[in-house]
């Protein structure tokens, strides 16, 4: 199949049409009925689909069997964040099944086995945790810690397992299968808009810059909006306020990125004072150095409008992912390949979290990414063109061929 016809079905899943955005968390139905996707068009193109214990798909592709060893291994996510736009991960994993179909056009002869990796919960939209599939399987996050997860609603990420017919009781890292990969290659599209000024189709990646992001619990006292004097008040809503304004001015002040995207007021009354608000930063930086310390002057600037306004405050870091540079030397060996077929992909590092970052912890790790022309990503206006979404499925079959000694 092309890619646009595998793209094509895809598109409706998990999308919600008042939107246009894409509501794929994990362990729903929107997750489960992608999953089927996926599974249908791997078997169907002759390949042993599993689900890990940490539900993450691998589909097996190779003369020598199912498993490894030095296997090469492309795919992404399926999952989005709230309303994200459709190709933050599904991307990859379509270019990884339409890459198989310009593979096996071709009498293909491999040394080492293909495989097409699907990571469950990548944005950690629902359970808070970005990568938790891969992090799992690296061992990066203990698996009781995993389990006891909760979603908005109180879920547990043990009982969505539960109910989606999976056993979180075998959560936990998997080494065996991480001895079996030989090197991992995700293509994405690109989150930024560094390529279509150069006017490339395909990118390389350099890097992850390291991020985080951290829970701000501010806990006021409610009470009634049209009579509480603003002299008694313990307004959450204000320190929090305040510690929007002092996360931009800290990320403007030191070149990093300081974001909260996520707020939960209680009890969300429009003629109340909340009682508390919940809060997310998500923050970003080029090194760790200006990280932290742009993370505890937007902590710092919290706690004194906290005490400002007699309100309390909780910080807890939910997840951490330190500076990951890519292995050179396959990124040497990806980019050699490329410009024998005519392809100069630029090099270009990211703010942007993904599982390679994960994976690159345990075994060489290469991305590629595809020209995304306004740049823009997490939203419903994400879009790659489709010649280069082509142009990427043709470079990711060229990098698998090459990588698994296609003869
Ligand atoms: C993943 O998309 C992230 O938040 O970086
Ligand atoms: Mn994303
Ligand atoms: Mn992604």
């Amino acid at each position: 199949m092309t890619f646009a016809e595998l793209w094509r079905e895809l598109e409706s899943l998990g999308r919600d049409t008042g939107t246009g955005g894409y509501r794929r968390y994990s362990w729903t139905p929107a997750d489960a009925a992608c999953r089927a996707w996926f599974t249908r068009h791997a078997e169907q193109r002759g390949l042993a689909v599993e689900a890990d214990n940490n539900g993450n798909l691998w589909a097996w592709w190779g003369p020598k069997g199912p498993k490894g060893p030095n296997a090469i291994v492309t795919g992404s996510h399926l999952d989005s964040v709230p309303d994200g736009g459709g190709f933050d991960g599904a991307l990859g994993v379509v270019a990884a099944l339409a890459a198989v179909d310009l593979l096996q056009e071709k009498t293909f002869h491999t040394e080492r086995s293909v495989v097409l990796a699907v990571f469950t919960e990548e944005e950690g939209a629902r359970f808070g945790v970005p990568c938790l599939g891969s992090r799992l399987l690296t061992g990066a996050v203990d698996a009781d810690a995993a389990r006891a997860l909760t979603d908005d609603t109180g879920t547990t990420l043990a009982e969505a397992m539960t109910a989606a017919g999976h056993d979180p009781g075998r959560l936990g890292s998997r080494d065996d299968l991480l001895d079996g990969i030989g090197a991992f290659v995700e293509l994405h599209v690109e989150q930024g808009r560094a390529l279509a000024p150069l006017g490339a189709a395909v990118g390389l990646a350099e890097g992850i810059w390291p991020h985080g992001r951290w829970r701000l619990d501010f806990q006021g006292r409610a009470d009634h909006a049209g009579t509480a004097r603003l002299a008694d008040r313990q307004d959450p809503m204000l320190a929090f306020a305040r510690a929007v304004l002092a996360a931009r001015h800290a990320a403007a002040d030191h070149g990093s990125l300081a974001t909260f995207g996520k707020v939960i007021a209680e009890p969300n009354g429009s003629n109340a004072v909340c009682s508390a608000v919940r809060a997310w930063l998500d923050a970003r930086a080029a090194d760790e150095a200006t990280l932290l310390e742009t993370v505890a002057l937007v902590r710092s600037a919290a706690e004194r409008s906290c005490t400002h306004c007699g309100v309390t405050l909780s910080v807890r870091q939910e997840s951490y992912t330190p500076l990951v540079r890519f292995d050179q030397g396959l990124r040497d060996r990806i980019a050699a390949v490329l410009a024998a077929a005519g392809v100069q992909a630029p090099v270009l590092s990211t703010g942007a979290g993904h599982d390679a970052g994960v994976l690159a912890a345990r075994v060489p790790t290469a991305m590629l990414f595809v020209r995304n022309p306004t740049g823009i990503s997490h939203s419903p206006a994400e879009h790659a063109d489709v010649p280069d979404c082509e142009a990427g499925v043709r470079a990711l079959a060229a990098v698998l061929a090459d990588l698994a000694g296609a003869k």
